[in-house]
């Protein structure tokens, strides 16, 4: 059973514990869809002030990124690649930090309450698996501070779906 944790407010102390809490949530467990959906909720219950928080994986063959397990309102399916946060974070293979959504060109809205978000490639022995997208209500929710664990974070991820 998962415990529920009081974290510090101290971030860096804190993203390191989830980091913890996710090796051990992961460990010996090899199904791809039970992994993010843990993942998913795993950080949903971390991050503060967010809307939504999930993946969209990559399908190679009709070239677009669909919709993985999530938490949040139900949200768009089909994103095609280099189109909006994920589509870009998926063609530049870099993570994408939006302080405001209205200034991103082709910024794609599928909860109206969204006004900041970041979105982390996922790349697995070179190959883009899919992208970690998550969502605030507040402009300017994320930082270089939360760039930095939430990457650590996928690395520890992605050790665990390849
Ligand atoms: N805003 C994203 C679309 C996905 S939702 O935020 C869940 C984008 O522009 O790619």
């Amino acid at each position: 059973m998962f415990q529920t944790t009081t974290y510090s407010g101290d971030r860096v102390k804190d993203y390191e514990l989830v980091i913890q809490q996710l090796n051990a949530l992961l460990e010996g467990e090899k199904n791809i869809t039970a992994n993010l959906a843990n993942t998913a909720a795993l950080l949903n219950q971390f991050l503060d002030d967010i809307n939504w928080v999930g993946f969209y994986i990559w399908d190679e063959k009709d070239n677009e990124l669909i919709l993985g397990p999530f938490q949040g309102l139900p949200a768009c399916i089909r994103i095609p690649y280099g189109q909006g946060v994920c589509g870009t974070a998926a063609k530049q293979l870099t993570t994408q930090l939006v302080p405001d959504v209205d200034q991103f060109p082709g910024h794609i809205a599928c909860d109206s309450a969204s006004r900041s978000e970041i979105v982390v490639p996922l790349v697995i022995q070179g190959k883009l698996f899919g992208v970690l997208d998550i969502d605030s209500p507040s402009l300017n929710r994320f930082d270089e501070l939360d760039q930095q664990y939430l990457e650590k974070f996928c690395e520890v991820l992605i050790n665990h779906l390849g």
